[in-house]
């Protein structure tokens, strides 16, 4: 008997966006505890740019081996096509979308059909598309884990503790730096849901997108940097983080919390002295927060905003428009 094949997007080596290579592949088969979906939509990440790369840009001992061919992604919206017979949650028809296996496992997300874990799916909100709800796992869930509940046991590989959101509520004072990214856009939203007074961080361009977010204030990075603002915050999230995630402890109230998205390093001995409480974390695929999520995306009190969408058969393009930064919202690919 031949295998049912599929179109999915993989790589043979890695490097740059000229790598990515629309092939046709066997379609994946069903674990216990897993649905296969028929994807209608697949959101972009860093993290599918970072392994597509090779992840070059991590210190090489949390760099996983990767063998190929791979198929990139985690973040899909699709429908149920079938259910492994221990599966009682879904059937087959459910609309669903997801952030799969991550960080545990590659995802192949980048195809036609996906097999994921139930539990990392969540009943896609009726009230948005396909290309809308594969854009928010991953970023939704980040912004979530940091700021909402962490939703998770699972201590981080660059930190020795688990990561304490500090609570959020009316009047907090709260920082977001990379308002604009799939991240940012979200925890903007999250922290005005809560009740906190904003400030988003961004390039000058995405000044009335943030407002339109519900953003209090919006500081163009390029005109005043943040940490020479002289404001100062309860919380400073900074969703660009790496190496210059440092320099916000300037913007924060002794007794306040700096959290860098993408690790960094900070200066233990100067956050001590001056009362911050530093922390971070890695996002875990959970279709339990994720349905929480829904709910807020469902009615529109969370927007996903999409930067762009390709086909699936262009994904080099889409990742060449990543390449060149300044996303607003996020990138998105599409099924036929
Ligand atoms: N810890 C985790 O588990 C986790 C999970 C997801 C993502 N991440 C990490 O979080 C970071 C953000 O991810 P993302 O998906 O939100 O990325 P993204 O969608 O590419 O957004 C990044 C945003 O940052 C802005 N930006 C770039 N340089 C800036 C600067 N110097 N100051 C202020 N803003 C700047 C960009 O636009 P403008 O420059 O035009 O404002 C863009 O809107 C990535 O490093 C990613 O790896 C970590």
């Amino acid at each position: 008997m031949t295998e049912p094949m599929m179109h999915a997007v993989q790589i043979h080596s890695a490097g740059g966006p000229e790598v990515l290579r629309y092939e046709q592949v066997t379609r994946p088969e069903l674990q216990p505890g897993e649905v296969l979906v028929r994807v209608h939509a697949i959101g972009l990440n860093p993290p599918d740019w970072y392994v597509r790369e090779g992840m070059t840009n991590v210190p090489e001992e949390w760099r996983p081996v990767f063998s190929y061919p791979l198929i990139l992604g985690s973040d899909i919206s699709g429908v149920i096509d079938a259910v492994a017979p221990d599966v009682t949650d879904f059937e087959p028809g459910d609309e669903v979308f997801g952030l799969i296996r991550f960080p545990d496992s590659l995802a192949n997300a980048y195809a036609e059909f996906v097999a994921a874990p139930a539990t990392d799916l969540a009943r896609k909100p009726a009230s948005i598309d396909h290309v809308h709800a594969a854009a928010a796992p991953m970023a939704g869930l980040t912004a979530w884990q940091f700021l909402i509940e962490r939703g998770h046991d699972t201590v981080p590989p660059f930190q020795a503790e688990l990561h304490h959101p500090v609570p959020l509520h009316e009047g907090t004072r709260v920082m977001i730096n990379g308002a604009a990214g799939g991240v940012g856009h979200i925890a903007v939203q999250l922290a005005k849901w809560k009740g906190a007074h904003v400030l988003a961080v961004a390039s000058g361009a995405h000044r009335s997108f943030l407002e339109q977010l519900g953003a209090d204030e919006v500081l163009d990075y390029t005109v005043t940097s943040p940490e020479d603002s002289g404001e100062v915050f309860d919380l400073v999230l900074d969703s660009v983080g790496g190496a210059d995630t440092g320099r916000f402890i300037a913007n924060v109230t002794r007794g306040g919390a700096l959290f860098p998205v993408f690790f960094g390093p900070v200066d233990p001995e100067r956050a001590a002295a001056e009362g911050v409480y530093v922390s971070s974390t890695q996002v875990r695929a959970s279709g339990a927060q994720l349905a929480e999520l829904a709910e807020l995306l469902d009615t529109g009190t969370v927007r996903v905003a999409i930067d762009s969408t390709y086909p699936l058969a262009d994904a080099q393009l889409a990742h060449e428009r990543a390449a060149e930064g300044h996303l607003q919202g996020k990138i998105v690919l599409t099924v036929a």
